[in-house]
C-alpha cells in the first residue's frame, strides 16, 4: 500500500500516518504534487488517497490528477480519506 495525500495544514497527513501506522506500518507515504507520486501509485495494488475537504468538494488538484492519470487506477484497490 503507499498513502498518497494533499496537504494543507497537516490534518490530512497527519490522518494518512494514524492510519497507515495501523493497517500497513511499512508503507510509504507522499505528498501527491511529489514528482515521485505517479511511479510509487504504479507500483502499488492499493492506495489510500486523501484530501481534505474543500467547499464541500475534492480539491482541484485531486481531481485534476486524477483525470490526467486515468490508466493509473485500473485494477487497484483505492481507499479515499477525506479530512
Ligand atoms: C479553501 C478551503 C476550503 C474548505 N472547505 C471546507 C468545506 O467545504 N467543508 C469543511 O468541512 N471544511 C472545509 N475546509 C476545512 C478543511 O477541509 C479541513 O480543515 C481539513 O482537515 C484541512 O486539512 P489539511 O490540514 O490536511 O489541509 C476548507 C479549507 C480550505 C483551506
Amino acid at each position: 500500500m503507499i498513502g498518497i495525500y494533499m496537504s494543507g495544514t497537516g490534518n490530512t497527513k497527519h490522518c494518512v500516518g494514524k492510519l497507515l501506522s495501523v493497517i500497513d506500518p511499512k508503507a510509504e507515504m507522499i505528498p501527491i504534487e511529489s514528482e515521485e507520486s505517479v511511479d510509487k501509485i504504479r507500483l502499488n495494488d492499493a492506495v489510500l488517497l486523501a484530501y481534505p475537504t474543500q467547499f464541500s468538494n475534492v480539491p482541484f488538484m485531486v481531481k485534476d490528477f486524477i483525470r490526467r492519470n486515468p490508466e493509473l487506477w485500473k485494477e487497484k484497490k483505492v481507499f479515499c480519506i477525506c479530512s
